[in-house]
């Protein structure tokens, strides 16, 4: 744990996170999509594990997030919430199961707690999808919304460059980032925006705005666990710090165990029965 006051050992919940942004903490939020990473993450105290749709990129090695489905997300989001004691799960939507008709897309985020016991559910886009948001958050599941890079919209775009740098987009931002507050979102995640719009929407809503690539004026950062711990090296957007090189160190063990294995040094007298 980075800090070991018996606050800190507190469950997180989505009433905790708007306490934080109240109390003008920050909040660390961190993907995961296996048992054992979100055991080490929510030991080190993070606030929010996020079972990305970026699973998609990182676990799975498609190029979008599009191919996730919901069983996929399930699976892992189950995992994950079984390594995880303190940290908020949030379960990402996957591309396809909310944007077609609102009951579609309360069954699918029915499907995600039941089945996977996370506790909130992250959704991409404004007001193109209120009417499924506020069905969901009637049936009572804690909604995360999420404005700016919506990679789920890819094919719409084009291109994963900085969005809502031209005063039309920035204003429609704005003006999704009042409505998800309004309708009961529990926090918000803009991706890829100037951090001068990211600090503003953060100053103008009062729930959590969590940013990645959003510059430092938000409430809370999140970044791809692959992406920091360097594990995944092909990735390098100016946003994203690295705090390990973990693929040298793999590549570095991985190599040492052939050469032992290949020299018959592995396994010793004392490595047997
Ligand atoms: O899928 C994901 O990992 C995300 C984060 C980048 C916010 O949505």
């Amino acid at each position: 744990m980075s800090t070991n006051t018996e606050d800190n050992k507190r469950k997180v919940t989505t009433s905790r996170l708007i306490e934080m942004k109240c109390r003008g903490e920050k909040i660390a939020m961190l993907t995961a999509y296996d048992y054992s990473m979100a055991k080490l993450i929510d030991e080190a105290g993070m606030d929010v594990i996020l079972v990305g749709d970026s699973a998609s990129n990182v676990m799975a090695g498609n190029i979008t997030t599009l191919p996730m489905t919901l069983d996929q997300m399930i699976y892992h989001a189950k995992s994950v919430v079984k390594g995880t004691s303190r940290a908020l799960v949030v379960c990402d939507m996957p591309f396809g199961t909310y944007q077609g008709n609102s009951k579609e897309a309360l069954a699918s985020a029915i499907r995600i707690m039941k089945e996977s016991h996370a506790e909130a559910v992250k959704m991409e886009g404004g007001s193109e999808i209120r009417e499924s948001i506020e069905r969901i958050l009637s049936a009572g599941i804690p909604v995360m919304g999420h404005l700016g890079l919506t990679p789920q919209s890819i094919n719409k775009f084009g291109t994963y460059a900085v969005r809502a740098k031209e005063e039309a987009e920035a204003a429609k931002l704005i003006q999704d980032a009042k409505m998800l507050e309004e309708i009961g979102c529990f926090a918000l995640v803009l991706e890829k925006i100037p951090a001068t719009l990211a600090t503003k929407v953060a100053q103008e809503v009062s729930i959590p705005v969590i940013g990645i690539g959003a510059g430092g004026g938000v409430d809370g950062q999140v970044l791809v666990m692959h992406d920091m711990l360097g594990i995944n090296k092909g990735f390098s957007p100016k946003f994203l710090r690295r705090y390990a090189d973990l693929s040298t160190i793999i590549n570095e063990a991985v190599s040492h165990y052939i050469d032992d294995v290949k020299t018959s040094d592995f396994p010793s007298e004392s490595e047997q029965y």
